[in-house]
């Protein structure tokens, strides 16, 4: 292999007019938020997904945090998540006083266990977070059923699983409320951002009223009243219209950048899912009902120790990987809330084993063969 090889796990790159953008939105004298390529973003978003509102956020933190206040989430009040996923997911609902239920995953897509959902179920269930990982779709017509069925809430965290389906219909359009991130390492970012997706039109006008610091500044700008006031709690979730600007430049151009992230995909899938089975190393699963955004390739290693081995031995040739999540019941917190090893058996194993390989909208065939190379090299 050549000398001095890097092959980061992440690295932005400009794919459209993400530069002409954020000239415009400075020439328009308007880089606050809610300026014109908020409003723009938002209408892609809508009319992308079918979804009645959609509205940027700062992060995909931010916009958990909204649905929480959204749903009225009260101290005490159970709120039920996969314990396999990024800590804002019950953070935002925590925020609020809730008590978190952590539930196990599937063990074929890594995403939270439908037939484990109903034993958790009390009277204070509140909301079920399903967490989309990868972007391959949870079991939502077992979901939606049962929160259905109980009355629960249900926030789907689609923070990896923008333009990902499930049954032919869009991740993020069958919860009351969805969420997106933009975080650097997604598909289409802007470095920071996210977004609410709102289904139940109940929530809209309050949402507009939350993110903006609790008052009917959007309804002022609207001429709906003739001056602004604090109507409610809130907090500033709104998006830079400099950063909505580099949004829309990826938005815009989202096919493009789907196909580039699905031939990646592709490639990693087509040079080792045959060599992972003959290894005892599993790929990714994506059942035929879902249709995946080729956020991530992952690899679920034989064990931690050899885990760990691969990523210093890749890191030695220059290729840098990275494992998550470390289990939320076994967190700190999460034991303050009574959770114990053997809770969530799948989440604790495959926290241990999985390892995620570079992936970016600019990974060159060259470079994704440097990786499959020192992948299969590995002796295990
Ligand atoms: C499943 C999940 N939810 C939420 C987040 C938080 O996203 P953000 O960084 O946009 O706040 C992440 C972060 O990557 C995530 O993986």
């Amino acid at each position: 292999m050549a000398e001095n090889i890097r092959v980061d796990f992440n690295k932005p790159s400009l794919m459209g007019n993400e530069m002409a953008y954020i000239q415009e939105a400075i020439e328009r004298r308007h880089i606050s938020g809610d300026g014109t390529f908020t409003k723009r973003s938002q209408e892609y978003l809508q009319q992308a997904l079918g979804v009645p509102r959609a509205l940027l956020a700062t992060n995909c933190t931010h916009a958990l945090e909204m649905a929480a206040l959204l749903l009225d989430i009260q101290p005490g009040d159970e709120v039920i998540a996969p314990s396999f996923t990024f800590v804002s997911t019950i953070n935002a609902f925590v925020l609020r006083g809730a008590k978190p239920v952590f539930i196990d995953i599937r063990p074929d897509t890594l995403n939270l266990n439908e037939q484990l959902l109903e034993e958790r179920i009390t009277s204070r269930t509140r909301a079920i977070l399903p967490v989309h990982y990868a972007g391959v779709g949870c079991e939502m017509d077992t979901i939606m059923e049962i929160a259905n069925r109980r009355q629960i809430s249900v926030v789907e965290d689609n923070a990896h699983g923008l333009f990902g389906k499930y049954k032919s219909r869009f991740l993020g359009t069958f919860g009351a409320l969805a969420t997106q991130s933009f975080h650097e390492t997604k598909n289409i970012t802007c470095g920071e951002g996210g977004a609410l997706l709102i289904n139940d039109p109940q929530y809209i006008d309050r949402a507009e009223i939350l993110r903006e610091k609790g008052t009917n500044r959007s309804r002022f700008f609207q001429g709906m009243v003739d001056k602004y006031t604090w109507v409610d709690i809130g907090s500033s979730y709104v998006l830079s219209d400099i950063l909505a600007a580099f949004l829309f430049a990826q938005l815009e151009v989202s096919a493009q950048i789907q196909e580039k992230r699905k031939r990646i995909w592709n490639f990693y899938d087509q040079h080792l899912h045959a060599w992972g089975k003959a290894q005892n190393v599993q790929t990714p699963f994506v059942p035929e009902h879902c249709e995946q955004p080729s956020h991530m390739y992952y690899l679920l290693m034989p064990s931690l120790k050899i885990r760990q081995a691969f990523i210093a031995r890749l890191r030695e040739q220059g290729i840098y990987t990275v494992f998550h999540y470390l289990p939320l019941h076994l967190s700190n917190m999460g034991m303050e809330y009574g959770g114990k090893a053997g809770d969530c058996p799948v989440t604790e194993d495959v926290s241990d084993r999985l390892v995620r390989l570079p992936f970016y909208n600019s990974l060159t065939e060259e470079e994704q063969s440097l990786v499959i190379e020192a992948v299969t090299n590995f002796c295990l």
